[in-house]
């Protein structure tokens, strides 16, 4: 199959997503039968182009990471807006990997929306239109027979929807709790060795790993919007979180940390979901759990959820030390799955 790949957003992990796929053209091609050119790829700043004829992805990646524009690509036309990139792009799925919103999920939710009423396939590592207006898009998909992944939007590539859609048949998710925010995660790790709360934040940033603005990270937002995706889509949430509660580390010190460990425990940033009488309830905060607990075993960047479930039990999901190659492979994942015959591209 040959596809024509549009971005919204070419940044830390699209720019990732790139290099894989020119690392795995060979072996995409042998397998998957993939091939691909660009047709149309928007940024904030970096320009927005379109081209028939196809973009050079690596000479755009050059272009982004040394701070030059788009337009200087061959064969690239320029348009003013991101906006007008959905609209007129001849692509056959869209990327959309701007930053996170989580109070509006904007623009990403109109540009989701523009592109799946234009019947153009979106995937999406962006959780906000998933915490925001799942139901929405994922109605619109239906209306317009348009496949609409977002694997990568909670614990990056680790399957945790595919999972629950595909191997879960007839069970339902009655509530989770997770650590699900690398960022803290990293900072309370550092913290607990030393470090002061802004080198810590420093390295997480230096890692790539951090929100573009990483006080989403550190005051609880990405987490909450997280859980509010993870709630929407596996519990059917949407109209029934009745209650939402977030707290982020920004007021843990180095005492608290050490104190923590001194009676056996470290803390987490933990979200939780839990249904009470057909309303769902949302908390993220930081929390005290045992030295060997399901939670304390994500240190470092890892993430870790633990879904409740009426016929499978618990079910625990790690991730070890996620990167930003981790981020990029859920796009890689995605796209094979719409690229399968199951999807009509
Ligand atoms: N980084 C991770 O580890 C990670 C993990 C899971 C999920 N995610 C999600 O993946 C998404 C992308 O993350 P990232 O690390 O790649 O972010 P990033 O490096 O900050 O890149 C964001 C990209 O979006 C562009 N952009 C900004 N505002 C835009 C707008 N209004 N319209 C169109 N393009 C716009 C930026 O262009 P300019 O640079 O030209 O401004 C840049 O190309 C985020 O939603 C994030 O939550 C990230």
């Amino acid at each position: 199959m040959h596809l024509k790949l549009g971005f919204i957003g070419f940044g830390n992990v699209a720019r990732e997503f790139v290099r894989i796929l020119e690392e795995r053209r060979e072996q995409l091609g042998r397998n998957h039968s993939l091939t691909w050119q660009t047709t149309a790829i928007a940024t904030g700043r970096h320009g927005c182009v379109l081209s028939g004829r196809g973009l050079d992805l690596s000479a755009a990646v050059a272009l982004v990471e040394s701070d030059r524009s788009l337009a200087e690509l061959p064969a690239a036309r320029s348009v003013a807006t991101p906006f007008e990139v959905v609209e007129r792009c001849d692509a056959n799925v869209v990327f959309e990997t701007i930053p996170l919103d989580p109070l509006t999920g904007q623009p990403a939710i109109d540009y989701i929306r523009s592109a799946l009423a234009r019947r153009i396939p979106v995937i999406t590592a962006n959780k906000g239109p998933i915490a925001l207006a799942h139901r929405e898009l994922r109605d619109l998909a239906r209306r317009f027979q348009v496949p609409f992944r977002f694997e990568g939007a909670v614990m990056d590539g680790t399957p945790v929807f595919n999972l629950v859609e595909r191997c879960l048949p007839a069970a339902r998710v009655l509530g989770f709790e997770g650590v699900l925010n690398s960022t803290s995660n990293l900072i309370i790790e550092l913290m607990e060795r030393g470090e002061t709360f802004d080198a810590a934040l420093a390295e997480a940033q230096r890692r790539g790993i951090a929100e573009t603005n990483a006080d989403f990270d550190i005051d609880g937002w990405d987490a909450l919007t997280k859980a509010r995706a993870l709630a929407n889509v596996l519990m059917n949430g949407d109209d029934r979180i009745a209650g939402i509660e977030r707290d982020g580390i920004r007021e843990l010190t180095r005492a608290d940390l050490k104190a923590a460990v001194d009676k056996g425990a470290t803390y987490r940033l933990v979200a939780r979901a839990i249904e009470v009488e057909g309303s769902i309830s949302l908390r993220v905060g930081p929390e005290q759990v045992p030295f060997g607990s399901v939670l304390a075993c994500a240190s470092g960047t890892s993430n870790v959820l633990v879904l409740k479930t009426d016929l499978m039990g618990e079910i625990a999901i790690f991730e070890k030390d996620p990167g930003i190659r981790q981020t990029a492979y859920a796009l890689l994942s995605d796209l094979l799955l719409l690229s399968s015959s199951e999807f009509k591209l």
